[in-house]
């Protein structure tokens, strides 16, 4: 037995409150001159982005999928340990919570892959594994910039097996198959090979991000849904948009190696976490948060302008890092920010719209 999607709402709540949070510990961290609300919110900006708000998203939309009460304890523990990162109480604590979320996330792939084998499963809980060992080498003290590519491992093969189940009505052939099994097994490669030598490792795992975002480009259904129009269209759009930043990222990490902090390491992990992932997020919204929240959401061609606005100032930010000018830098990350607010606000708009429509339809 699944949740009722009212239950689920707290759950998304807890999430999106760790966005929140984040998102200010983010522009703090950029060095814009904000209200301190609690003193650990920069330091925990990107734990409380992959672990606290894309764990708890992602680990909700995958209980929903398995229709189990049980697969909920690991967006409630990855929610919770979110809380305590805000705080600042229990660190240790918020750790352990995030770790067990993860492992709720395994063991939930291992559940759908005795329900049903399918290679992209696999993919998908090599993925959740990424995010608990990265979890476990942060929960023993290793640095954000030792465990971020796990998290990135986590995220690629998360979407990599995503759109490779969509891709089965495309009846892609066994060869072709194979090759995106091979650019997984690259990115994981390397992403091993950091933890004997850091700097050839990532290079490795740039090398199959470039494999899977060419892959992607070339196979991906939305290459013929991008000439449709409305809804379709739009998470074309975005899908194709993020392949590119996917590209670049590997690219940036081919050609610089490892970076543990400054211009090219802020360049390196948004053209990823901002370009690629939140490109998805985008364009899957429209799609998940009906399923998990058991509302619907009008499509509206306003959902453009936090399009535009992300690509347009990711641009403005990775070009001001990678020629060392911090205000455009600093000028494209705050207003990365404010578009995030703008999708967040776009989505309950549409939610709303869909509500009303709804009820005017029925009177
Ligand atoms: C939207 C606005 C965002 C802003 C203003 C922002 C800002 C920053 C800054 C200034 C840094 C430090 C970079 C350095 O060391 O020079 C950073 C690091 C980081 N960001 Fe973001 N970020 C944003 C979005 C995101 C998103 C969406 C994610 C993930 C989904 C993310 C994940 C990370 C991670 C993992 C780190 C490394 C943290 C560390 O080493 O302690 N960021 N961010």
């Amino acid at each position: 037995m699944s949740l009722k999607p009212n239950h689920r709402l707290p759950l998304m709540a807890m999430g999106m409150f760790s966005l929140l949070m984040a998102l200010f510990g983010g522009v703090q961290r950029l060095g814009w001159e904000l209200p301190t609300l609690t003193l650990v919110l920069p330091a925990n900006h990107g734990s409380l982005m992959v672990g606290a708000f894309l764990g708890t998203v992602i680990g909700l939309e995958r209980a929903v999928a398995l229709g189990r009460r049980w697969g909920f304890l690991g967006p409630l523990s990855t929610g919770l340990g979110g809380l305590l990162l805000i705080t600042g109480v229990a660190p240790s604590l918020a750790q352990l919570l995030i770790v067990i979320g993860s492992l709720m996330l395994c063991l939930l792939f291992v559940a759908f892959l005795r329900r049903q084998f399918a290679w992209f499963t696999v993919i998908m809980l090599v993925g959740a594994l990424s995010w608990l060992a990265g979890n476990l080498l942060w929960l023993t003290g290793s640095s954000i910039f030792v465990v971020v590519w796990w998290w990135m491992g986590f995220l690629l093969l998360t979407i990599a097996g995503e759109r490779m189940e969509l891709g089965r009505m495309l009846f892609i052939p066994k060869a072709r198959q194979q090759q995106m099994s091979g650019a997984v097994v690259l990115s994981m490669l390397g992403i091993a090979v950091t933890l004997f030598d850091i700097d050839t490792g990532v290079r490795i795992l740039g090398l199959g991000m470039i494999a899977i975002a060419v892959w992607l480009g070339l196979n991906d259904i939305a290459r013929r849904t991008v000439r449709q129009t409305g809804l379709t269209r739009f998470i074309a759009v975005n899908l194709l948009a993020g392949y590119l930043w996917l590209a670049c990222c590997g690219l940036l990490l081919v050609l610089f190696g490892a970076d543990f902090s400054g211009l090219r390491y802020d360049a390196v992990l948004h053209t990823f976490f901002l370009g690629f992932i939140f490109s998805m997020i985008f364009g899957h919204a429209p799609v998940i948060f009906p399923a998990v929240l058991g509302r619907g959401m009008l499509y509206r061609p306003a959902f453009y302008i936090h399009v535009v606005l992300l690509h347009v100032f990711l641009t403005v930010r990775v070009v001001g890092d990678l020629t060392i000018e911090l205000l455009p830098r600093n000028i494209g990350g705050l207003i990365n920010a404010l578009t995030l607010l703008v999708f967040v606000l776009n989505t309950v708009l549409a939610i709303r719209a869909h509500h009303v429509k709804q009820k005017a339809e029925a009177g």
